[in-house]
């Protein structure tokens, strides 16, 4: 039997977000995203001043994967990233994140930002095997299941190695 080819990943475009809001609601079923929110962040995507860099992963024509990132200045934030069920735990998570920190270097962003929910520990695995570690938390940040978020961070400066100044400090809590 051949192998399924691995999926391709490529910029997400306006035609890819139904297939991306069918993932969205199967996996962040407490706290989708809209059609909107995507709308918007495509919006800031394209051109000179682009400030996103959003992606999807396909397979035989389907949308399996999606990940996005903004960049403010010096720092970028990983805004979502997401793996078909069926496609987890193939490594593509993993190549996914590996686009965003490769869109985080050209936006010449030193510092990279994510907030996940506590209770995510895959997510979670995933992130600190690419070095981020956990800086505090958001108290309520996912609505409207009033979820916490932890905030990692991952310091890119030349030198300073994978994470530098961010050791994990437990109970803090970030408000602003
Ligand atoms: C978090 C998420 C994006 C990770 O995606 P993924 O494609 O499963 O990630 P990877 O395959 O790169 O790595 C996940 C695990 O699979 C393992 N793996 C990778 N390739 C593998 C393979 N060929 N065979 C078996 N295991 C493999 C990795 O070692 C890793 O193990 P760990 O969880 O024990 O650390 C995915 O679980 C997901 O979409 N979750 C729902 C949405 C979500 O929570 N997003 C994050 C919001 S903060």
């Amino acid at each position: 039997m051949t192998q399924p080819a691995a999926p391709v990943l490529r910029e997400m475009r306006w035609w890819d977000i139904d297939p991306v809001l069918v993932l969205e609601k199967d996996l962040f079923p407490e706290d989708a995203w809209s059609r909107g929110m995507f709308w918007s962040e495509l919006a800031h995507s394209r051109g000179p001043d682009a400030t996103r860099r959003y992606l999807v992963a396909e397979s035989d024509g389907r949308v399996v994967g999606y990940a996005g990132l903004v960049a403010a200045g010096e720092q970028a934030d990983v805004q979502t990233i997401a793996v078909a069920r069926d496609h987890q735990r193939t490594g593509l998570g993993a190549r996914l994140l590996t686009e965003l920190l490769r869109a985080a270097t050209a936006f010449e962003c030193h510092e990279v930002m994510l907030e996940c929910r506590v209770d995510n520990i895959r997510a979670q695995q995933l992130y600190e095997r690419f070095g981020f570690a956990p800086i505090g938390f958001r108290r309520g940040y996912y609505q409207p299941g009033n979820v916490d978020a932890l905030v990692m961070r991952l310091t890119t400066e030349p030198g300073s190695g994978p994470a530098a100044g961010s050791a994990p400090v437990q109970g803090t809590d970030i408000n602003d």
